[in-house]
């Protein structure tokens, strides 16, 4: 049976989702609740595809093929049909849970995998939320920007089925992705480790150790990063880093997960990072 992906929010990370869905072969319907959501969504499609074509990557043929394959909707019953189903909507854990419960009784056939793509929420928390049909919902993590980021992280939540596991693996390899496990506990692999590394680079700056130039330039030059931790937040966000770091503290019950003061203070200050114009950085042209 060909797969047609549902995507629910056509975000940053859904509106990369349905584009690797749909150049990978894949039928794509994508929905957001808002209609200039979709609209923008439609644009960023054409002109990222445009630039694959520019760089010699893709043909236009082939750009013009995966376009075709994408419908894009404002409701979510026009995601009936789907038989595969990706949530990409706002970090929001009872917006999410929601949503779960409706996608279970909308999806009732057994083989429809719900997943969603949170970067801190607990899936076995919004497993619950979608009651009998807990065993088919997964975590399936991307990375921004997802056409060009390689992995996808999969989380099985408590109730998760072994065959839904190995499904999403091979979904994902179907994207021309890499997927790799880790178990649903705060943070799951990527952002346990990235982020209190992070928060570290504010304490770091706070306690007078270094200036954000010499942070950075030492963790490029000496760790080969491509960016410097404090770069990265301000590229994140550093109102979602502090989010990120409330979830691991509370998740994982150790105060050692706990957001900087420095980190926080700019989040009061609207300093929140590229979005905003200015976090540990300025970014005039924002
Ligand atoms: P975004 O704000 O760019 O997109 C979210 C979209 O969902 C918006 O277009 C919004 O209109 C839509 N939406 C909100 N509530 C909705 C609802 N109830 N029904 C339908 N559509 C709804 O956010 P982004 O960055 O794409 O994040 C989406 C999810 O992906 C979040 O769970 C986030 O934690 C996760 N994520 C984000 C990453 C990032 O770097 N931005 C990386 C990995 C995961």
């Amino acid at each position: 049976m060909s797969t047609t992906i549902g995507v629910i929010g056509s975000g940053q990370m859904g509106g990369g989702i349905a584009q690797v869905a749909a150049v990978s072969g894949s039928s794509v319907i994508v929905y957001d609740a808002f209609p200039g959501a979709i609209e923008k969504c439609k644009g960023v499609h054409k002109k990222s595809l445009g630039k694959f074509v520019e760089k010699g990557k893709m043909t236009q043929a082939d750009a013009d093929a995966a376009l075709a394959r994408v419908r894009y909707v404002s409701t979510l019953e026009e995601l009936k049909g789907s038989n595969w189903v990706i949530e990409a909507i706002v970090e929001d854990a009872k917006v999410k849970k929601d949503l779960f419960a409706k996608l279970a009784a909308m999806f009732p056939a057994d083989d429809v995998v719900l997943a969603t793509n949170t970067s801190s929420i607990s899936i076995t928390e919004i497993a619950t939320a979608a009651g009998t049909s807990a065993h088919r919902v997964v975590g399936m993590h991307f990375f921004n920007p997802v056409p060009l980021m390689q992995l996808v992280e999969v989380i099985p939540g408590l109730q998760t089925s072994k065959d839904v596991v190995e499904r999403t693996v091979a979904l994902a390899t179907k994207m021309g992705k890499t997927p790799l496990k880790a178990n649903d506990r705060a943070g799951f692999i990527s952002n346990r480790v990235l982020m209190p590394m992070i928060n570290e680079a504010f304490y770091a700056w706070m306690e007078g150790v270094a200036e954000p130039e010499a942070i950075d330039g030492i963790m490029k030059l000496g760790c080969n990063f491509p960016m410097g931790p404090l770069r990265l937040a301000d590229f994140i966000g550093l109102d979602t880093c502090v989010h990120i770091m409330n979830v691991l503290a509370e998740g994982l019950n150790n105060d050692r997960y706990r957001a900087c003061p420095l980190l926080k203070q700019l989040v009061t200050a609207g300093r929140l990072g590229d979005k905003s114009g200015r976090g540990v950085f300025e970014y005039p042209a924002k």
